[in-house]
């Protein structure tokens, strides 16, 4: 039985104020919560001050994206692994699908960076998803596989023992077009078996999580997937009321 994984992922969104504001109402809330696994990913800037305003060990911190190189230097901007636990972070969020379009991620380093989480003990969040005109051309199940190949091939099928797949379509991140229960099942199952070829056990204990405008209204249908462990969670996640109405449909 895998224990739901629900995690908040800002973006680059928030000022001191707005993160106070969210933040003490996460603390207010999360009792009403049951048992599943929690994290909230802030803009790495504020996650020193996320982390000395959260006053419930409920709720673990992640980051949105850490550097490559695997050792402190001159690396102008960047974070290293070893900063991410230093200020309490537990969990990287690994090839958002923006990270791949808007910085030009490959799978090549994705795949290093999760190597490089992996080394640290900080679990790596991997996103994977396809875009809707893959969707539509018919290529979705390969995109996902080539995306999951370039991590397997790095740190091998027995890693994924310590990481999350996160399954984000593409054209349902923001559009408020979520995709149906029934077809984000197919892709899980799709993940799951494809892992299961490799090692059956690391396949039926890996967290699966559902990405793409998940909202309170959404949640339970989705979470009730056999193959849907939790979702991570944009927009929502800035308001405590409907991230912890999400936490609650996985629980
Ligand atoms: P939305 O929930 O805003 O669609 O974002 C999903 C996402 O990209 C989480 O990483």
């Amino acid at each position: 039985m895998r224990k739901a994984f629900v995690a908040g992922n800002w973006k680059m969104h928030g000022s001191k104020a707005s993160i106070m504001t969210l933040v003490s109402d996460l603390n207010s809330k999360v009792s009403e919560v049951g048992a599943i696994d929690i994290a909230v990913c802030p803009p790495a800037i504020y996650i020193d001050f996320v982390s000395r305003t959260l006053a419930t060990d409920k709720i673990s911190i992640g980051a949105q994206n850490m550097a490559i190189e695997p050792e402190q230097g001159a690396f102008t901007g960047e974070q290293s692994v070893a900063m991410l636990k230093d200020m309490g972070c537990n969990y990287v969020v690994l090839g958002h699908s923006e990270r791949r379009a808007i910085y030009g991620e490959t799978d090549a380093e994705v795949a290093a960076k999760v190597a490089v989480a992996l080394s640290s003990n900080v679990t790596p969040i991997l996103c994977v998803g396809e875009t809707l005109d893959e969707r539509e051309s018919g290529v979705m199940e390969q995109v996902i596989a080539t995306q999951l190949d370039a991590v397997i091939s790095e740190v091998g099928i027995d890693a994924f023992d310590k990481v999350v797949i996160a399954y984000e379509p593409v054209w349902a991140i923001g559009t408020g077009k979520t995709a149906s229960p029934a077809q984000a099942q197919e892709v899980h199952a799709f993940i799951r078996t494809k892992l299961a070829g490799l090692n059956a056990a690391v396949a039926e204990k890996v967290i699966i999580q559902y990405g793409g405008s998940v909202k309170p209204d959404n949640a339970v249908e989705l979470f009730s997937q056999p193959d849907i462990d939790g979702g991570l969670i944009g927009g929502a996640s800035l308001n405590a009321d409907d991230f912890i109405a999400i936490c609650k449909a996985a629980g």
